[in-house]
């Protein structure tokens, strides 16, 4: 927990120079202190990975091959048509037919059975080397004193030569039976999964690199990218050419606030350069939202509105503990991971269980956290595919007073005043952190994928 560095920025206050430079701002309060603007040498790589890795990369995460059923691939969830997310508070797995806010949930046997419980977070500025920490809780993230130097779900079945955290990440979705790998009975790989066979003979990841390892055109790309022949190919080949992709071609951190730390005063409107000033002194949201990339990778209980089936936490098996489910500790419930905000402009809906649908909407949560709990309607707000047995679930957590009780105690947001007119300022500051080369990002689909499989959902 990281409440005491929290707390200290604003008692003992570091005064940022360029901030306090610009003209016309009202002095009465303390500033954080401006991150240093971002280079090639915080990424991995520095931010250049082999080419062959990355023209790799494109196709596997767009290619279904990767999932049990071989109808769903990491993009779906994650798409360059709806800007690195999936536009839905929830996703929608396996099973399921359509992209984006028009996805389905499947018919007939093929009828998803549930929906996925977190937000698909969007996938800007993940290969820096600071973000050293993946998921909503954290379950993936750089750890020295493991033998894989990660510390995952998979512990020591995690394969050896994953070259960074966001490589580890990538083992993960094809073991999810709701999100890739499909339902026991259904194919050999969703039965491995309920096996709890991730890296055995005959093992999720086995599986997978035998189907890639069939197909010509992804062993000479392979061999390419790896110097590997087909029978060396292993899915953890496969991880270290999608983090590739994702890191080069989602960097996007040329923002005008990127343009503004590199020395150019005017690449941000002056409303903007008064939101920045907010964000880094009165509104305090660079207490968590410190560095860089806008993350201090840390954990926060920020009372959240919590939708849909959570993940099977509490009570009534509705909750999502965030935090507190990796490491044990009753203290970090409904703890989650500081985001990055890189495109936050575009990446709706927000939060960890996708339960804002509008960007301003999240952030006066942050103003008035209990308030805005209480006044959170949860019967219009969600962006989710409709089916009664799946809505039924949907609003357990907020209807329940108790349950919504227990986000209050634990939320760590003071109620924060902010007029009117700031708060537009604060949101122009938002709006100067998009990244001119993601606002069109057609071009990061590839137009075919190497088994031939369709890339319509
Ligand atoms: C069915 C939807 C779905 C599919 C398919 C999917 N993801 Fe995700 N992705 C999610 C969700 C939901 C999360 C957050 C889960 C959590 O935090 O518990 C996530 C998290 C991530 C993260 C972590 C982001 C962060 O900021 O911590 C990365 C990276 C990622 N996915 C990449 C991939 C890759 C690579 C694939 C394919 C191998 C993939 N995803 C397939 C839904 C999906
Ligand atoms: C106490 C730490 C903390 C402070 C201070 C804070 N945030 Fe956050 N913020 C978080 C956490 C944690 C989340 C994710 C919560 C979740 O997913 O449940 C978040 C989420 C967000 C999101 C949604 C991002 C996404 O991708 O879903 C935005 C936007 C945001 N914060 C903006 C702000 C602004 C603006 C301020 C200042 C008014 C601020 N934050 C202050 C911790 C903080």
């Amino acid at each position: 927990m990281n409440v005491k560095k929290f707390v200290m920025s604003f008692v003992f206050p570091i005064t940022g120079l360029a901030l306090l430079s610009e003209s016309s701002v009202a002095n009465n309060y303390h500033y954080d202190k401006l991150p240093p603007p971002s280079i090639d040498s915080n990424f991995y790589d520095n931010g250049n990975p082999a080419e062959a890795k990355v023209a790799l990369g494109k196709f596997l995460f767009f290619d279904k091959i990767l999932s049990g059923n071989k109808n769903i691939s990491c993009a779906t969830c994650h798409h360059g048509l709806t800007d690195t997310g999936d536009g839905l508070s929830l996703p929608v797995g396996e099973g399921a037919r359509g992209i984006g806010v028009v996805r389905d949930t499947g018919s007939g046997p093929d009828a998803i059975h549930e929906r996925v419980p977190r937000n698909a977070p969007p996938l800007f500025t993940l290969g820096a080397i600071e973000i050293d920490t993946l998921f909503h809780d954290g379950r993936v993230e750089i750890d020295a004193t493991q033998l894989s130097g990660f510390s995952t779900p998979a512990g020591d079945d995690l394969p050896l030569i994953l070259e960074n955290v966001l490589a580890a990440q990538a083992m993960f979705p094809v073991t999810s039976a709701t999100e890739m790998a499909g339902q026991m009975g259904e194919n050999p790989v969703a039965d491995a999964v309920a096996a709890g066979n991730l890296a055995g003979v005959g093992g999720v990841w086995a599986q997978l690199a035998d189907r890639l390892r069939n197909i010509p055109e992804y062993v000479s790309m392979f061999t390419e990218a790896f110097g590997i022949t087909a029978d060396q190919i292993t899915y953890a080949h496969a991880a270290n050419a999608i983090s590739a992709f994702e890191r080069v071609t989602w960097r996007a951190d040329n923002t005008p606030f990127d343009r503004f730390l590199r020395g150019d005063r005017k690449a941000m409107s002056k409303s903007a350069r008064k939101g920045m000033r907010l964000f880094y002194g009165k509104a305090g949201c660079s207490g968590c939202h410190s560095g860089t990339y806008l993350t201090d990778m840390q954990f926060h209980a920020i009372g959240m509105p919590q939708i849909g089936q959570g993940k099977g936490h509490g009570e009534y098996g509705y909750e999502d503990m965030g935090r507190a489910s990796v490491t044990g500790d009753a203290d970090q419930r409904y703890q989650f991971r500081t985001p990055p905000l890189r495109n936050v402009a575009l990446t709706g809906p927000w939060g960890h269980s996708g339960a804002f649908d509008t960007l301003e909407g999240i952030v006066r949560h942050h103003l008035d956290p209990e308030m805005s709990l209480d006044n959170y309607d949860c019967s219009t707000e969600p962006r989710l595919p409709s089916r009664a047995d799946l809505d039924a679930h949907d609003c357990f957590v907020m209807n329940d007073p108790a349950l919504v009780m227990n986000i209050k105690d634990a939320n760590e947001l003071g109620k924060k005043h902010l007029s009117e007119k700031k708060i537009t300022y604060l949101m122009d500051f938002l709006h100067a952190l998009t990244d001119p080369n993601s606002v069109d990002i057609r071009n990061d689909v590839p137009r075919r994928v190497p088994s031939g499989l369709s890339l319509v959902d």
